[in-house]
């Protein structure tokens, strides 16, 4: 090819070609160019797998495909559940498993559950605090537990420090890279031992998959691993395994469009008078908005979407959204008002067109015609007094206009109350925080592509303090869990 150099031609494929060609069958004649879906619960006698409990092709096809992205060999699993309640049987009776105090509370629910039971010791760690997280790291401890951005939190753990300090210390580390996805960050490479996956989400992408995988490039882990499977059956559906495989054939596309729709969100909602804070890391497409006046507010803003769904999961191409303390399970330290977005990849159209569309419809609120307008309107009707239903627009604005953040002829707004002024990050002494990745997929730590993790608090709004200020995770349990 013209321009291309000898080592170009001999260069290793990049991600978006590894997602595309990945565990796929031989090119021969009249082969499928997919593997098939192969439905099967027993085998002819005398080859590799034997029975439906112990492999089937399209599983090894999804696994090969998800292995090559992270940079390893993968095992899947019936969901993400059931990958991480695996990796966290191998723990020893006794042993200490050192855990992010906000990562996915179904895992926190797990670690409580098992030291409830005697069977293993969990120390709660602030992720983001990499002091902390090393100063936890003394023999007793067997495994330590990253998420790297948390759910819902969005903290992000320095990988190469935490994974290159449990090495030192004989711990085993262990990220679930559900949220970055190696199209954002591989941990192997930055010398964790195993990624966890709830494929459930970005992987599979499209919102009708749960499926769950574990990869690794320690053979030691990966038979444990591979052998818990065949023993407690965990096993993933095989269409589930197709769909997933599927999605990843996509991944980089829909993340990339995810993550500049979500900058671009972040952008226009900064300063947004219903928002105390806005976390964002800086990549992905997870957004957290801590909304002003707390629970009844948040209600409001995810209750009164139309484009938007209010949905609990996250990763899929629609953009969803919840209010993470409506589960009874999610620690404490998460803000009553925090609402979790998970923005899609749907379209967004210029700001200016939606400001021009909103001043001819005779509207004053100028601003970002979001859910968060709803909010406003809570605090000044307390909750069971709003009137009216769908407040003051979507994300797609009205009027027929499926706007992504248009910020148009939805809003509601009294036509004497002041326009809000939009956002304009970029001038405002008051924007503390703000970072943004200015690629996506390089090799090294999704933290340290940042400038700064972008933590936007104002200055003088009413937020809790953060999570990782309070003493103790006061994580309680309960059947209600979410994803
Ligand atoms: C970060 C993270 N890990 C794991 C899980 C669990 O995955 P699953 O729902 O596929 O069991 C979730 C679910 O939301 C999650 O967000």
């Amino acid at each position: 090819m013209e321009g291309m150099t000898t080592s170009d031609a001999h260069a290793e494929p990049r991600l978006p070609t590894v997602a595309v060609k990945a565990g796929r069958p031989e090119v021969q004649p009249d082969q499928p160019l997919n593997e098939p879906l192969v439905m099967a619960s027993t085998y002819v006698a005398g080859g590799a797998v034997e029975y439906g409990r112990y492999g089937n092709p399209t599983w090894a096809a999804f696994e090969t495909a998800l292995g090559a992205l992270e940079g390893g060999r993968a095992v899947s699993f019936a969901s993400g559940m059931a990958a991480i309640s695996t990796i966290l049987d191998l723990v020893a009776p006794g042993e200490t498993v050192v855990a992010a105090r906000h990562c996915y509370q179904g895992a926190l629910v797990q670690l409580a559950s098992l030291e409830q039971r005697g069977l293993i010791k969990v120390v709660l760690v602030d992720i983001d605090d990499t002091d902390q997280v090393l100063a936890a790291l003394n023999d007793d401890v067997a495994l330590l537990w990253i998420e790297s951005p948390t759910n819902p939190a969005l903290e992000v753990a320095d990988l190469p420090v935490l994974c290159a300090a449990a090495r030192e210390a004989g711990v085993t580390s262990v990220v679930d890279n559900t949220f970055a996805t190696p199209v954002v960050q591989r941990p192997l490479d930055l010398g964790a031992d195993v990624v966890v996956h709830s494929a459930t989400k970005y992987l599979a992408g499209h919102s009708d998959a749960v499926i769950g995988a574990v990869v690794t490039r320690r053979d030691d882990i990966w038979r444990a691993v591979d052998e818990k499977r065949r023993t407690m059956g965990a096993l993933p559906g095989t269409l589930e395994a197709w769909l997933a495989l599927r999605g990843l054939r996509t991944l980089h596309l829909r993340v990339e469009r995810a993550q500049s729709n979500a900058q671009e969100l972040v952008r226009r909602v900064a300063r947004h008078r219903a928002v105390d804070r806005v976390r964002y890391p800086g990549f992905g497409g997870i957004v957290a908005l801590e909304i002003a006046g707390g629970a009844g507010a948040a209600d409001m803003v995810s209750g009164s979407t139309r484009l938007w769904v209010h949905a609990t999961s996250l990763g899929g191409v629609e953009s969803s959204l919840e209010r993470r303390r409506r589960w009874t399970s999610e620690p404490l330290t998460i803000p009553e008002g925090l609402v979790r977005l998970s923005v899609g990849i749907e379209d967004v159209p210029a700001r200016r067109a939606g400001r021009l569309a909103s001043r001819r419809a005779g509207d004053r609120c100028s601003g970002v015609g979001t859910p968060l307008d709803s909010a406003m309107r809570a605090r000044r009707h307390p909750r069971g007094s709003t009137p009216g239903r769908d407040a003051l627009g979507d994300l797609s604005g009205r009027g027929g206009e499926r706007r992504l953040l248009a910020g148009s002829g939805g809003c509601r707004c009294e036509p004497s109350r002041p326009s809000p002024r939009p956002a304009r990050p970029g001038r405002s002494p008051r924007r503390r925080a703000v970072f943004a990745q200015r690629r996506i997929g390089a090799g090294r730590g999704a933290r340290d592509q940042a400038d700064q993790h972008l933590v936007q608090r104002k200055p003088h709004g009413s937020a809790p303090p953060r999570g990782r200020r309070s003493a103790t995770c006061r994580h309680r349990r309960s059947d209600l869990t979410s994803s």
